[in-house]
């Protein structure tokens, strides 16, 4: 994970690169650190904590127009002063970043210890530094010191490096992604776009293998044994203003506020007159494919388990597998199996390797993504953007929605070219409903009971999420947020299992949320009955006049629509107590302890 950061421009770098750090803090908020290169050495300034605390240190500002800069989500030691990056070599003549996990670091660092290199970390990164160093006094320059180094490295890795008495930034990457964002001879390099978007939206996206070397008056591209190599440039038609929290206290409430509009971006021109219009994918595409598998993590494997329900619903072989089991439980996968990667950052190791499988066993690949140029995209056959807009929050919400409607209509274009696929009745509905969907979750999102309900509950044992059908990920999904930001323990079951267990569990003090969305809803409120007799209080998530808002204890009121919107409009209402209860506990929202918004490790 890590947010990485470099800048060559006119005037000091540290302005840029700090303001690149906090757009980045959503990938990591260990540590925090910058070097730049000011005519007298390399300097490097670092802590532990956040990019503010840095900010402090900062108050005699280093001068340098050639910088790099670090936001960690630590893998190889604590959090602590000694492991924030950028890591130097023993005479502080070199400073690197790096996003990513250097496998072979324990060879490389007993190698380099016998040579006299004196080591000041746990981490794997500080390896990278003592081996440009190790390089530099028996190459010709320091590019080829840096170029010797990354040859020697087995892993991940997206790496930025100073050289002293260079004016010049060396980086690479290798599986970790890494973005040029070119201004008027300013030059950026970062993990994620938002980290320079409020100075330039020109960009490009380096690939594997790429060796960059930014100069004041120069960039260069070239692969790893020097030879030039052509990257395009792309426009990014994200607003900077869409990375800022605006008038809201946090970035999650922001991206749950944005839903009508992230939503109404999604579907634009995508259903017409009545019918699924992806212009990605014409009719016919699917003609070959006979069974589908999705692969993602996190809450884009319960966005998946919608698609995987809507498809089997068709008739389509389907079935998600979770992408860090993939390698070893896909199943069968022929050149007739089609493999799709929901994935919100694009970036996520664990769903990188499904693909990697997928596309080595000869499957057709799709990437379902919110980021364009993303290795999700790149490496897949073809990609669906969710165009929802950058995502901050460490907790997905605007993107879940804008992933289970993309993946709605995608399963709707999939199961007509199948053979085996017969496109449900209640297509015609589902269809005719989609843009009525923004209006309905502004509805929920300007009527929600949500906070006094959230404080009802609060200070309970546990919290429990139940629904059937597509009621069922979206209670996974409102049980993983409500334990990613309250730190609280939630779980999510399928209705029906509450009685094959959990029901021990059942207590006055475990309240249930119980997602109605009009599929087999009386069994659904058989179950929330059964746990209500054993105390537990109900809160039913369901429409006005609903059988199940009688029996409940507290009603978090959704419109009545197709059901597959009504577990959207139930999943807002869900976000929206997770977030009021995050707020009473005083939690950090944006940044829950432990996590990190793209996971870039395995
Ligand atoms: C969601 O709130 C989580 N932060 C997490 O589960 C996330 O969905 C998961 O890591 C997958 O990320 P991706 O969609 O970027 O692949
Ligand atoms: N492995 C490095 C560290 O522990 C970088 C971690 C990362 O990219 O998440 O500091």
């Amino acid at each position: 994970m890590c947010g990485i950061i470099a800048h060559v421009g006119d005037g000091n770098a540290i302005g840029p690169l700090i303001e690149g750090l906090e757009n980045l803090e959503y990938r990591g908020y260990d540590s925090a650190g910058v070097a730049v290169q000011n005519g007298s050495g390399v300097k490097v300034h670092k802590c532990s904590g956040q990019v503010s605390e840095l900010k402090e240190e900062l108050r005699a500002t280093p001068k340098g127009n050639v910088g790099i800069g670090h936001t960690r989500w630590s893998t190889h030691g604590p959090p602590t002063d000694e492991n924030a990056h950028p890591h130097t070599d023993t005479a502080g003549d070199v400073a690197v970043v790096h996003n990513g996990i250097i496998e072979n670091y324990e060879r490389l660092r007993r190698d380099l210890e016998a040579k006299g290199h004196e080591f000041t970390s746990d981490t794997d990164t500080e390896v990278i530094p003592h081996l440009i160093d190790h390089h530099l006094g028996s190459s010709t320059s320091p590019e080829a010191a840096f170029r010797r180094a990354v040859s020697d490295l087995d892993g991940t890795y997206a790496i930025a490096a100073l050289v002293d008495g260079e004016e010049a930034v060396y980086a690479t990457r290798q599986g970790s992604p890494l973005v040029l964002g070119l201004e008027d001879e300013k030059w950026y390099l970062a993990s994620d776009v938002p980290a320079f978007l409020e100075h330039t939206n020109e960009v490009v996206y380096l690939e594997d293998e790429d060796v960059v070397v930014l100069e004041p008056h120069e960039v260069t591209i070239t692969d790893l044994d020097g030879r030039q190599v052509e990257r395009a440039a792309d426009t990014v038609d994200w607003d900077p203003e869409e990375t800022s929290k605006g008038k809201y206290d946090h970035y999650m409430l922001k991206e749950i506020h944005n839903q009508p509009t992230s939503l109404s971006n999604t579907i634009e021109g995508r259903v017409q007159d009545g019918e699924v219009a992806l212009e990605e994918f014409p009719d016919g595409t699917f003609a070959d494919v006979r069974n589908v598998q999705f692969v993602a993590c996190g809450t884009s494997y319960h966005a998946a388990l919608c698609g995987e329900q809507l498809l089997k619903e068709a008739g389509v072989p389907a079935q998600v597998v979770r992408a860090s089991e993939y390698v070893s439980t896909s199943g069968p996968v022929s050149e007739e199996t089609l493999v799709i990667a929901v994935t919100q950052s694009g970036e996520t190791a664990d769903t990188l390797g499904a693909v990697r499988a997928a596309n080595a066993a000869g499957a057709t690949t799709i990437a379902v993504t919110n980021v364009v140029g993303s290795t999700a995209a790149r490496e897949t056959d073809r990609a669906l953007y969710l165009r929802a807009g950058p995502e901050i929050g460490v907790a997905a919400t605007k993107t879940f929605s804008s992933q289970s409607v993309a993946l709605a209509l995608l399963t709707q274009r999939i199961a007509a070219d199948i053979p085996v696929g017969t496109v449900p009745e209640s297509t015609e509905s589902l269809l005719n409903t989609a843009e009525r969907l923004p209006d309905d979750i502004e509805t929920v999102l300007e009527t929600s009971d949500s906070d006094r309900i959230a404080a009802k509950y609060g200070g309970s044992d546990s919290y429990f999420f139940i629904g059937r059908d597509l009621g069922y990920p979206v209670a996974l999904e409102g049980a993983l947020k409500f334990k990613e930001i309250t730190y609280e323990h939630a779980e999510g079951f399928a209705a029906g299992e509450l009685k094959h267990g959990p029901l021990a569990l059942v207590t006055p003090r475990t309240p249930i949320f119980a997602v109605f969305t009009g599929e087999d809803d009386e069994k659904t409120l058989t179950n929330a009955k059964e746990a209500r007799t054993r105390g537990a209080p109900i809160v039913a998530v369901a429409p006005e006049g609903h059988p199940a808002v009688q029996a409940a204890d507290a009603h978090l009121e959704i419109p009545d629509t197709h059901p597959t919107w009504a577990s959207l409009l139930a999943n807002v209402q869900l976000q929206l107590v997770s977030y009021h209860a995050a707020s009473h506990l005083d939690r950090p929202i944006d940044k829950p302890r432990n996590l990190a918004k793209s996971v870039t490790v395995e």
